[in-house]
């Protein structure tokens, strides 16, 4: 059997029996006015992040939801698209499409304002997405990218990359691991099912994304996820595991490099009016601007001492320089 039939199998089992310890997500469940989540749907939340971010959401987008679980993220969506077939979502698990489905029966029973036909439910595979080519304005998968293997990644990121428009975004949540992990962990099927031994370094996760064309990549949060430890598994040390939230824009690749936000800023403490690098950032005194890391790396090559630049917080949430 194959790690993808496994994966199949985890989450078949997942649908008939809601295993709220699953996954793990560490951030608050989105909680917005006139918004009520169905207990069952809460407790199939096999997510690690959230995917849904208002500033992503204005204009109606049409969203596309890859591995739907039992539907949450569906849902919270929906709140900011509401009309028929705005929001895609696609799973290969027919158990899963049914929960979500039923989920979504007693989901529009408690909100007013939502209606199934908002939702357009698809069978297929993240790696041969049943989807038109640049049709979508947001995409979103939550902790299934993790489960694939090198190839499969890459092809997944590359449907999900063919059906944004241009300047789409792909929004993600993932564990990331910055440790080695032992062969028996790596080659354990049922446990990279279930998000636990597949992640990759971030700084991997973020080089696969950009190698598929996306020109710019945020970090939006990194969180604490998970510990393997010896007593449980199959590991000689403990390894720690994260999680990340992660934009990818379908913007064009700039010429010399992606760029990529983790949350590093430039302030500037000289003493003239500003500083202006002459390639479209200019920093005026004590302000600080949020920079991608090729400009950070850049202003730092500058050797000044008035340019302060801060390390990465990994908390990107807008309004920076490129
Ligand atoms: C870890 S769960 C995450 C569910 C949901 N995103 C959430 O946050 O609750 C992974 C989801 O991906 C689905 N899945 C597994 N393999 C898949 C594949 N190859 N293509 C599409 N969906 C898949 C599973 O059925 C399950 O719904």
């Amino acid at each position: 059997m194959s790690y993808l039939d496994a994966t199949v199998d985890v989450y078949k089992q997942a649908a008939e029996t809601p295993d709220v310890g699953l996954c793990c997500t560490t951030n608050p469940v989105w909680q917005l006015p006139g918004l009520s989540i169905p207990k069952r749907m809460l407790e199939m939340n096999y997510g690690c992040g959230s995917t849904v971010n208002p500033r992503d959401l204005v204009n109606d987008p049409t969203v596309l939801y890859v591995g739907i679980g039992g539907g949450m993220e569906l849902l919270q969506f929906a709140y900011f698209s509401r009309r028929p077939g705005a929001i895609i979502g696609v799973d290969i698990v027919d158990e899963m499409l049914a929960a979500c489905q039923a989920n979504l029966v007693e989901a529009e029973a408690q909100n007013d304002w939502f209606r199934r036909e908002f939702m357009d439910i698809r069978k297929g595979s993240a790696l041969a997405l049943p989807v038109a080519s640049n049709t979508v304005d947001v995409a979103a998968q939550n902790c299934l990218f993790n489960i694939f293997k090198a190839d499969d990644l890459r092809v997944a990121l590359e449907e999900v990359y063919r059906v944004l428009k241009p300047h789409g975004r792909l929004v993600m949540s993932d564990p990331t691991c910055e440790q080695p992990m032992s062969e028996a962990l790596r080659n354990d099927d049922r446990l990279r099912a279930l998000c636990l031994t597949g992640s990759l370094p971030l700084s991997e996760y973020l080089d696969v994304i950009t190698r598929v064309g996306f020109g710019t990549v945020e970090v939006r949060a990194k969180r604490a996820y998970r510990i393997l430890s010896p007593n449980h598994y199959a590991t000689s040390e403990l390894v720690y595991i994260e999680s990340v939230e992660v934009c990818a824009i379908k913007d064009p690749m700039p010429a010399d490099g992606p760029c990529i936000f983790t949350g590093r800023t430039a302030i500037y403490y000289g003493d003239n009016d500003h500083f202006d690098d002459h390639k479209g950032h200019v920093l005026l005194p004590n302000q600080p601007l949020a920079v991608c890391d090729k400009t950070a790396g850049a202003l730092a090559a500058l050797g000044r001492d008035d340019i302060f630049i801060s390390p990465s917080t990994y908390f990107y949430d807008g309004g920076g320089c490129c």
